[in-house]
């Protein structure tokens, strides 16, 4: 008998113990989409953002920071925004959606911020209401119909495949648990040189941008 049970806690402790090792598996590639050019890490500011596609407070986020990065991009300052996607359970799309940025990135990594957009633009008919009574593969229908404005025609078929294929799957899931591993339980979460921002959760206008980054600069 008391052999038997401590086989069984040793069995109980292996898995425990393979569960968290294939969790924490490193990825190859460090997570998120570069906006426009690769920072520079020697001196450009980086700014971190895990923004999910279907939050609305995500979508209010993205102009005054797109903004921003076009006024620093002109001047002589470096300002690199790395985005990562970060599915929020209670958004029931969240996750196609989060998976389609990696699809789309793999094929043109260009077209993904077009296809952030995209999002964006049509974030009402992947709300959880409209959607309740769509099956999955009817959502994932029109995320691939509005993939084709960012990729093109031509890409259609892999857009679609994509959804099958287990490395979007795993990628998706690495952005989700890199996200949990540096806090972040909401969208926008923003980072500004490693630094969590306060007021995490909430859109930053672009007089906050400059408030932020202004003084940085300076120093
Ligand atoms: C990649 O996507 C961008 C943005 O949508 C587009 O301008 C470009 O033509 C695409 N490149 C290819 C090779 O399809």
């Amino acid at each position: 008998m008391e052999i038997e049970k401590s086989f069984y806690s040793v069995v109980v402790v292996l898995i425990i113990v393979l569960v968290i090792s294939v969790g924490a598996t490193i990825p190859a590639k460090s997570d998120g989409f570069v906006y426009g050019d690769p920072p520079d890490y020697s001196k450009s500011i980086i700014i971190e953002a895990f923004f999910d596609p279907i939050c609305p407070d995500s979508r209010a986020s993205w102009p005054p920071l797109k903004q921003a990065l076009h006024y620093y991009s002109s001047s002589s300052s470096s300002v690199s925004l790395i985005l990562h996607p970060f599915a929020l359970p209670y958004h029931d799309n969240s996750f196609v959606a989060c998976r389609a940025l990696h699809i789309v990135n793999k094929l043109n990594a260009s077209a993904t911020y077009p296809m952030l957009e995209l999002f964006f633009q049509h974030q009402e008919k992947f709300y959880n209401q409209p959607t309740r009574d769509m099956s999955r593969t009817s959502v994932i229908d029109h995320i691939v119909m509005l993939a084709e404005k960012a990729v093109g025609n031509s890409l259609l078929s892999a857009v679609e495949s994509g959804f099958s294929d287990r490395q979007t799957d795993l990628a998706t899931r690495v952005s989700f648990k890199y996200g949990c591993s540096r806090g972040v339980y909401g969208t926008p979460f923003f980072f500004v040189n490693g630094f969590l921002l306060p007021d995490a959760g909430d859109a930053i206008d672009y007089k906050g941008w400059k408030s932020i980054i202004d003084p940085l600069i300076a120093d």
